[in-house]
């Protein structure tokens, strides 16, 4: 059934305002579409008694900190970027299974938010979990990282109340709402991006020499792909290696993968068709700007049997 976005948006403020009350909620906003519709909805509930925690967690596209605090400053909404990256790298460190290093982030997310929250005084997280991160996560998919209370494990675990308006929703609501509440085109249309940032798109342990390499390809490859207006588009790195030649030397380097696909609602994906010439522009650009990448690939496969992200 096509969804009332003024009576949804309407009914869901009406709800935040009478939970909340007079008190301080905080919502954690990472600058992906679901995030940034909740913390405006949430905005126009509580005004000055919502604070947008930015949780900087080092695994952020380039730039992007400042980027999503200046949108949402220039909004009224009152902004802080937490610096979080060494306590999250730390969680991650030394952990290879998907699934290890997911709920590791995890719990680091809601820590950082619960101490956040206290200094607040704030009784009320808003998050932007949607229909689709709870499908998947109790699915037993992978457990991603802002659900809790639908597979048991209780908010007050981190000393939070968990407020979630747009919980029955897929993206392309998420992204209706968004428009009606008058966010900007680039906000509601970006693409998605997962809340564990670019630990999602990284195979094998993250340490911050990987995260950088993924993160310069990621930036090359969104660039010169974001004119097709993929559902998503990014870059992952392997945990294998290739041997390549660099500047006339034997060189045993990184294996970087170009993703992108087309979906409606992340449930289902298909690989974008992009012409060789962009995929060889890609290649180029990525082996002589990252030096640590010998080879790169392009992934052909659809959701399912793959995933959207690797890990
Ligand atoms: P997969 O990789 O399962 O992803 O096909 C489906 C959609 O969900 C995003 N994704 C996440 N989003 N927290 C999020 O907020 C997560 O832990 C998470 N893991 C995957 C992914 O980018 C895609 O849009």
């Amino acid at each position: 059934m096509a969804l009332k976005t003024e009576r949804f948006i309407k009914k869901e403020i009406s709800k935040i305002k009478r939970k909340v009350g007079k008190d301080f909620a905080v919502c954690a906003t990472s600058g992906g579409v679901d995030s940034m519709v909740c913390a405006f909805m949430a905005h126009r509930a509580l005004g000055r008694n919502l604070i947008a925690l930015f949780i900087d967690d080092g695994l952020m596209r380039e730039k992007e900190p400042q980027k999503v605090a200046r949108i949402l400053k220039k909004r009224g909404i009152r902004t802080v970027i937490i610096n979080a990256a060494k306590d999250f790298l730390k969680a991650l460190e030394g952990k290879k299974d998907p699934e290890d290093m997911r709920k590791a982030f995890r719990d680091t997310f809601y820590k950082t938010l619960g101490k956040s929250a206290r200094s607040y005084k704030a009784k009320y997280l808003i998050q932007g979990t949607i229909a689709a991160d709870v499908r998947e996560t109790k699915g037993k998919i992978k457990s991603q990282h802002n659900v809790l209370s639908q597979i048991g494990i209780s908010p007050k675990r981190y000393g939070l109340s968990i407020i979630e308006p747009l919980v029955k929703l897929y993206k392309p609501d998420v992204r209706k709402v968004g428009k009606a509440l008058g966010l900007p085109k680039i906000i509601y249309e970006r693409m998605p991006f997962p809340g564990p940032g670019l630990a999602t798109r990284i195979v094998g342990e993250v340490t911050p020499s990987r995260v950088k390499v993924v993160r310069k390809a990621t930036a090359i490859v969104e660039k010169e792909l974001n004119k097709l207006k993929p559902f998503q588009a990014f870059a992952v790195l392997l945990n294998d290696r290739a041997t390549g030649v660099k500047k006339g030397q034997r060189a045993f380097g990184n294996i970087i993968v170009i993703r992108s696909v087309q979906s409606k609602n992340a449930l289902t994906a298909t690989p974008t068709k992009i012409s060789y010439k962009i995929l060889e522009k890609i290649q180029k650009r990525i082996v002589r700007e990252i030096p640590q990448v010998t080879k790169v690939l392009y992934d052909l496969s659809p959701k399912p049997p793959s995933t959207i992200e690797y890990i």
